[in-house]
């Protein structure tokens, strides 16, 4: 009892933004040690779709695994790798999904999105007890959205969310592909943290809000509106760069449902890019950060820290299947066929 009591208050002191950022660190953190484990392991782990086809089939022998060096020392360290290799086989095999299960995602965070507008609109008690408790905590109640910022982002959130759904139902094209459940759960744990981040660090703005809106009916007299607005110039780069991103995501994933079998996209962002989908999605999350920046004294700061962690967690993520995916395409197709491509990120990565 007396040992938990300190990780209870620890808990307890923890905001809503801390809890959602906590999750895309810790999630980018596993995701980047999967990424450090032997390539086979890794891909058992982490491949889906078309990169899954070389877990299954006859790979050719791996040149960055540690293992190589082991199995060729033979012995009890070789028994043991295989049966490790044979135990994460047996438990990835245990829960594949349909990689068309990706909609889901996108239904949780419209559904999502559809229900914080709900509890602004009827004065829902979850929503006052986030807005409060992130309110009351020392991190959490630093400078705040204006409630301006935090419809904007909203409603960017539910386009893109949107989009997805009408993509998946009319624009990609029917698929066997199949992905580990605890890589599709972690996704959807994206998913729920983002419909909280994209409003928590706008609670003081929302409950001003909220109370301004009680006040009014108790008095039966009509409110002063307060709200700051959006910050201009942030607010002047953002917008285009997320459309650009969004409408761009958009052309990639026609171009991918356009292909008739596995093969290397041509045209547009993919013929300098392996996986230019992967990048507008990053330009979407930064662009969504840059916009819920709290504007505050001083200029305030230009990134929204909370959307920030999920920037990072969606680079970490994409970055990883992006390489993943290189390398699937240099062993299927040969190196030549993507040379002079960056993978996700150009002149980066
Ligand atoms: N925010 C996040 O953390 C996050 C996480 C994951 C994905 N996403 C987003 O969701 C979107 C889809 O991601 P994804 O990982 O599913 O993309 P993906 O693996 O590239 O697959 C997208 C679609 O294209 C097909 N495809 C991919 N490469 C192909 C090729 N070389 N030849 C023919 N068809 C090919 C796939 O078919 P198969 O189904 O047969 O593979 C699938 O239908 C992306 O825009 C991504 O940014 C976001």
């Amino acid at each position: 009892m007396l040992y938990t009591r300190p990780a209870v208050e620890f808990c307890l002191g923890v905001s809503p933004a801390g809890w959602c950022r906590s999750f895309f660190l810790l999630a980018s953190a596993a995701v980047l040690a999967v990424a450090a484990l032997p390539r086979e392991a890794r891909q058992l782990l982490v491949d889906y779709g078309a990169r899954q086809q070389h877990t299954t089939s006859s790979s050719p022998p791996s040149d960055d695994s540690n293992n190589n060096k082991h199995t060729k020392t033979g012995g009890r360290d070789d028994d043991g790798i295989m049966k490790v290799k044979a135990i994460l086989a047996t438990v990835t095999s245990w829960g594949q999904v349909p990689h068309s299960w990706f909609i889901a995602f996108y239904l949780v965070s419209l559904f999502c999105s559809v229900f914080w507008a709900g509890q602004y609109l009827y004065d829902g008690q979850i929503l006052r007890m986030l807005a409060s408790s992130n309110k009351a905590t020392r991190e959490g109640g630093g400078e705040s959205m204006t409630f301006s910022q935090v419809v904007l982002v909203w409603s960017l959130m539910v386009l893109q969310a949107t989009r997805r759904i009408y993509e998946h139902i009319w624009v990609m094209k029917p698929s066997k592909a199949k992905m580990w459940v605890v890589h599709w759960l972690l996704g959807l744990g994206f998913y729920l943290a983002v419909s909280v981040s994209v409003w928590v660090q706008g609670s003081e703005a929302i409950l001003q809000k909220l109370d301004g809106q009680r006040q009014q009916v108790d008095a039966g007299v009509p409110m002063l509106r307060t709200d700051a607005g959006v910050p201009m110039l942030r607010t002047a780069l953002a917008v285009p760069l997320f459309f650009w991103a969004w409408t761009n995501q958009h052309k990639c994933h026609r171009q991918l449902a356009g292909l008739k079998k596995y093969s290397i996209p041509k045209g547009g962002m993919f013929d300098s890019i392996v996986c230019p989908h992967y990048t507008c999605e990053c330009l979407i999350y930064l662009s969504l950060a840059i916009l819920a920046a709290p504007p505050g004294r001083n200029n305030g700061s230009f990134l929204n820290q909370t959307l920030l962690c999920a920037v990072i967690f969606v680079v970490v993520n994409l970055g990883v299947t992006a390489y993943e995916t290189r390398r699937w395409y240099e062993e299927k197709f040969g190196p030549a066929a993507i040379q002079g491509k960056w993978n996700m990120i150009p002149f980066l990565f």
